[in-house]
């Protein structure tokens, strides 16, 4: 795809350099998520403990911080990641190389490689860095879906716009953020990513913190 296409998804994962991802967790997790997007990163911590299995696929992996302080359910859990950017599954990998996970690169918008099937899939905050329309981007859980064994669990937590409750240094960083193209979440509210799930999934369950919904649903 070309870099001006709106629906290219260059822009959303090109930030993260190794660099980058070396002050993501203090800046991400500790400032921006309890200062700006008023979403205790306790609670991001919560939804993969009360969601995670052994058999887990995680999508879009950043540093990996949540996968290494996740309770997992077994010593040794089969671990995926699966990322676009070589960085942040480098880095992530790294994290976690006690539990020996295997690394995907590739791209969340286009159908998924033969991987899986798995239990849990972990999709926190990508959803916000991926371009075009929630009707658009969301289908992602079609691909994602295709690897979930029956009854599996999906959760993750997503940047919003719309309705939600932003602080005036919220708005201006995510304001900056979408022009930069290192969010696309602009047309993003909780109605559409409520009809999303619900079309998909069952159990549905969102909570907000702040401007961040938090999901979590199950394959029938
Ligand atoms: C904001 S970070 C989230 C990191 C971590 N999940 C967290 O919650 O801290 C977004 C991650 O999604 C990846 N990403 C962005 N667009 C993607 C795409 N189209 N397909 C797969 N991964 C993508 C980025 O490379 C990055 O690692």
């Amino acid at each position: 795809m070309a870099e001006s296409d709106p629906l290219s998804t260059r822009q959303g994962q090109a930030i993260y350099s190794p660099l980058v991802l070396k002050t993501y967790d203090l800046w991400v997790l500790g400032v921006s998520n309890h200062l700006l997007w008023r979403c205790p990163t306790a609670k991001l911590r919560a939804l993969y403990n009360r969601n995670i299995s052994a058999n887990h696929l995680d999508i879009g992996v950043g540093t990996g911080y949540f996968l290494k302080h996740a309770n997992w359910p077994d010593s040794e859990p089969n671990i995926t990641l699966f990322d676009l950017n070589a960085n942040s599954l480098q880095a992530a990998a790294q994290r976690i190389a006690r539990l020996n996970p295997t690394t995907v690169q590739g791209d969340v918008l286009q159908p998924l490689p033969e991987i899986g099937p798995f239990q849990s899939v972990g999709i926190c905050y990508l959803l916000h860095c991926l371009p075009g329309t929630m009707a658009q981007k969301t289908q992602l859980f079609d691909h994602i879906s295709e690897v979930m064994a029956p009854g599996a669990r999906i959760f993750g937590a997503t940047i919003l716009q719309g309705d939600a409750p932003r602080n005036w240094p919220a708005q201006k960083l995510m304001d900056l953020y979408n022009r930069r193209g290192i969010f696309s979440n602009t047309h993003d509210d909780q109605t559409a990513l409520e009809a999303a799930l619900h079309s998909r999934f069952v159990s549905v369950r969102i909570e907000t913190s702040g401007c961040v919904a938090l999901f979590e649903a199950a394959k029938s």
